[in-house]
């Protein structure tokens, strides 16, 4: 017997609540490469950004809709006149454009963030969804908190939004403490008692505090609902979103109880994850599911013998299902610039001509240190090096005398703007004393938060990968630099976060979502 399998759109916000996350604000160079990919892999929403929040996410929400190929493309707005304005303005060049615009429903929210009676809401909801359904036909509405909304003032605000023309409601668990069960009859309430109900499409949008984001945004599909909010990597405030490799997958793998389909395409998840995490700063937990780098990995003797003689034993994905590589030794010193050429584009990686010289010279310079090179290697070489290719200052050549003798001593030589400096510093042990060096030669108030290595393969010649967060005047950023050498690669990284927060400072400003 086949069963007809109901279509849940998947909504992508890793570019609006991932990007809320505390340190983890992208550029917009990083935004695009997110949404080309978003879009490729068959994103049916992307929410690309806050347009009112700043101009670099209004350049970023228009720059994505005039990009994108298949989604449609949404930009968030507060229920006030200015920002659902701003947002029509930023989305309207997409061939699909949505704009998403919400407003608190609790009583909690009402009193301590709004001060504002549920009447007066109501009377908001009327004139801001009429407002952005003049501007485009596609409107999503959130009842923001709506988890920790009475029941029956929640049903008055949703059939108000579907009377003034929202086509999509979002029931958001705001801050992540609903329980399957409860957030399932939620749905199947509002739907059954809201009396246009049928003129919308109802959404999910979980928050992870509790660690139910997942399921309940599987409990709520259950219940009817047939979008799914989430961001890759299960990126987002505080704890984060509902991963939306996760949701896939689990609709994939299992059918048999979750009699849904959605156009993502999961050979593609693996590509996502590693840029949302690059671009981010946002490592991926070795053991997360899906993306994580165990996420295959099978250590126990009784489960390698079962996996010899049949993966299925074990393995209830495969990890090519979520397009995961089986590791292969890739080239030696010995191999050429083209070899080089079309290992990354199988990568995935096409570069400029200037940008791929550079690589290249990278490569035969790792080849010659490290006995195998892996793909890991050279996509950590690449992500560093598309990393600093704009940076203003580059790290140039390092020596650090270090061991037990003490006090440990960096030379160090940066490129800033285009001049050459030399300097030395002490410091506390070398990674110190490296820092130390960058201090000098260009002196900062920021601090450092973050200081986080591991190795891109294994093997005492592996890569160091080195992430750095910094934090000056309220704003965090987040660097990575790649290299055989750790503190080669610790000072890479120091200074790309020092890049990072130098062009924020310039600038966007994702943190004016707090003003919310
Ligand atoms: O978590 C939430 O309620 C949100 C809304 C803005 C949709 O992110
Ligand atoms: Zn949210």
């Amino acid at each position: 017997m086949t069963t007809e399998k109901d279509q849940v759109r998947i909504f992508d916000t890793t570019l609006r609540d991932g990007e809320q996350s505390p340190g983890a604000s992208m550029t917009l160079e990083e935004k695009l490469q997110i949404a080309e990919i978003l879009d490729e892999m068959g994103v049916d929403i992307i929410e690309a950004g806050f347009p009112i929040a700043s101009n670099g996410d209004f350049e970023a929400v228009s720059e994505i809709a005039k990009r994108s190929k298949n989604a449609t493309i949404a930009g968030l707005a507060r229920a006030i006149h200015a920002d659902i304005d701003r947002c029509g303005e930023a989305v309207k060049h997409a061939e699909k454009a949505r704009i998403h615009t919400f407003v608190s429903t609790s009583p909690i929210h009402l009193q301590y963030q709004m001060n504002k009676t549920q009447e007066q809401v109501l009377d908001i909801i009327t004139d801001t969804v009429t407002r952005a359904r003049n501007l485009i036909d596609d409107v999503e509405w959130s009842a923001m908190d709506a988890t920790r909304t009475p029941i029956d003032y929640l049903c008055k605000c949703v059939e108000e939004a579907i009377r003034c023309g929202a086509t999509t409601i979002n029931l958001p668990d705001t801050v992540g403490y609903a329980t399957p069960d409860e957030y399932k009859r939620m749905f199947e309430d509002i739907i059954a008692r809201v009396p246009n109900s049928d003129q919308a499409v109802f959404s999910v949008h979980t928050h992870d505090d509790l660690g139910l984001a997942v399921a309940n945004s599987l409990a709520g599909v259950a219940g009817g609902a047939r979008q799914v909010e989430c961001t890759i990597n299960g990126l987002g405030e505080r704890a984060g979103n509902a991963a939306l490799e996760e949701i896939v997958m689990a609709i994939r793998t299992r059918g048999d109880v979750l009699p849904y389909a959605c156009n993502i395409d999961p050979k593609m998840l693996t590509r996502a994850s590693k840029l949302v995490s690059g671009a981010s700063g946002f490592a991926v937990q070795y053991n997360k599911a899906i993306v994580g780098k165990n996420a295959f990995a099978h250590e126990s003797g009784i489960h390698q013998d079962g996996m010899l003689k049949n993966a299925e034993t074990y393995e209830i994905m495969r990890p090519e299902d979520v397009g995961v590589r089986a590791t292969s030794l890739v080239m030696g010193k010995h191999s050429g610039r083209h070899a080089f050429k079309d290992k990354l584009k199988e990568l995935g990686y096409e570069l400029g001509d200037n940008a791929l010289q550079d690589a290249f010279r990278r490569f035969k310079d790792l080849a010659d240190r490290k006995k195998h090179v892996y793909d890991e290697d050279i996509e950590a070489l690449v992500e560093d090096e598309i990393a600093t290719a704009k940076e203003g200052i580059k790290v140039i050549a390092l020596t650090v005398i270090a061991g037990t003798g003490g006090p440990q001593k960096a030379i160090l030589t940066m490129d800033v703007n285009g001049q050459h400096v030399t300097k030395e510093a002490t410091g506390d042990g070398p990674v110190d004393a490296t820092f130390n060096a960058i201090k000098s030669i260009v002196p900062h108030e920021a601090k450092l938060s973050l200081y986080q290595v591991h190795a891109v393969t294994e093997g005492t010649d592996a890569q160091a990968e080195v992430s750095v967060r910094l934090e000056a005047g309220g704003r965090i950023s987040t660097g990575k630099g790649a290299d055989t050498d750790t503190l080669v690669a610790s000072a890479r990284a120091y200074v790309a976060a020092m890049n990072r927060l130098a062009l924020r400072q310039q600038g966007t400003n994702p943190g004016a979502l707090q003003a919310v």
